[in-house]
């Protein structure tokens, strides 16, 4: 038979072998060198390219070429739809039915994102941001804010002391001072930043957390200003129903003082989120400025509390330990 009506042939038992083609792997493999392997049908006619006449070979042989590209292709081909259709080999093959996985998305912490609200709401009404330590002296942190030496504050139980003189912030207030102590009067500042305290802790309260301190100070700064700024404040933050109120309070660094209390629908039972006062005149002198021009209001409030009033959270633990679920709920 000439070897062109051969290649025919393998063409066509091919075409048979191939239509009963078998779902088992050795089988396959089986298949693929009787046609294809060192021995196999197609290298059989190749071997018999020497006796083709000279003039006929470039065209047998492309046929040849042609046969085993063909075939090679078909193999992949089936071997390809047999895996994506075998359950046997499911775990190999891509089910393009099943729906996609949705990578995890990282979001702002809600506590940042109290934060910006909270910037935002004493930026439009001209306050500056600034920032100071965290860990600072003793000095700042009490004395120049006529804390006395005596003050429970003070106390081991409170204060983190780094050594002596050396403590982590128990307060944002300390910033008042390195604000004062760096410029002129006058001036407008929040002043976001964390803080410790050496506290039990519960629900409420926490070994660090945030706070945003406020310090104005001007030639005529009332009271009723500092009343109107908060008051300003929550309702922007909380909006306009929220119940609140103001306590009369006591702070070394501010007199008259006062808390704000917001009240928590879920416990029924007010809670603080803020200090605040009329700068106190020694705190003043502590800083240069003559207390008998200027006059100040200063405030700091808990960022945490806010956060937990404003979005329902029971449990100020939540915010550190960084559990996906809780986190997720303020995407
Ligand atoms: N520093 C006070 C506190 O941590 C809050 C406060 C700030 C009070 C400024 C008055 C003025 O509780």
């Amino acid at each position: 038979m000439p070897l062109k009506k051969q290649i025919e042939s393998v063409r066509n038992q091919f075409l048979a072998d191939i239509e009963s083609f078998p779902n088992d792997p050795p089988l396959i493999d089986q298949l693929r060198s009787k046609y294809l392997g060192r021995k196999g049908l197609v290298a059989q006619l190749l071997s018999k390219m020497s006796q083709v006449k000279p003039e006929d070979r470039p065209n047998i042989g492309k046929e040849l070429n042609n046969l085993k590209i063909d075939l090679n292709r078909q193999f992949d081909h089936k071997v390809s739809s047999l895996l994506a259709k075998d359950h046997k080999y499911a775990d190999e093959s891509i089910d393009i039915t099943l729906p996609g996985k949705e990578p995890r998305i990282g979001s702002i912490h809600i506590l940042e994102q109290t934060l910006s609200e909270i910037k935002e709401i004493f930026i439009s009404i001209g306050f500056h941001v600034a920032y100071g330590p965290e860990v600072d002296d003793d000095y700042h942190n009490f004395s120049a804010l006529n804390i006395p030496e005596s003050h429970p504050a003070r106390d081991m139980q409170d204060t983190f002391f780094v050594d002596n003189k050396t403590v982590l912030r128990t307060h944002t207030s300390n910033v008042q001072i390195h604000l004062m102590e760096n410029e002129e009067p006058p001036i407008r500042y929040i002043v976001p930043g964390r803080v410790y305290r050496n506290e039990a802790i519960s629900y409420k309260s926490y070994c660090l957390f945030h706070q945003v301190e406020g310090i104005y100070v001007n030639k005529r700064v009332s009271f009723a200003e500092l009343k109107g700024c908060l008051e300003y404040f929550i309702r922007h933050m909380f909006g306009a129903k929220r119940k609140m109120r103001f306590r009369p309070s006591y702070f070394p660094f501010t007199e008259p003082s006062a808390e704000v209390d917001i009240w928590d629908e879920e416990r029924h039972e007010w809670l603080e989120i803020l200090g605040c006062g009329m700068v106190d005149p020694n705190v003043l002198d502590n800083v240069g400025y003559d207390s008998n021009i200027w006059h100040g209001y200063a405030f700091g409030m808990g960022v945490e509390r806010i956060a937990m009033l404003k979005y329902n959270i029971n449990d100020i633990r939540l915010f550190y330990n960084g559990d996906i679920r809780f986190l997720e709920q303020f995407i």
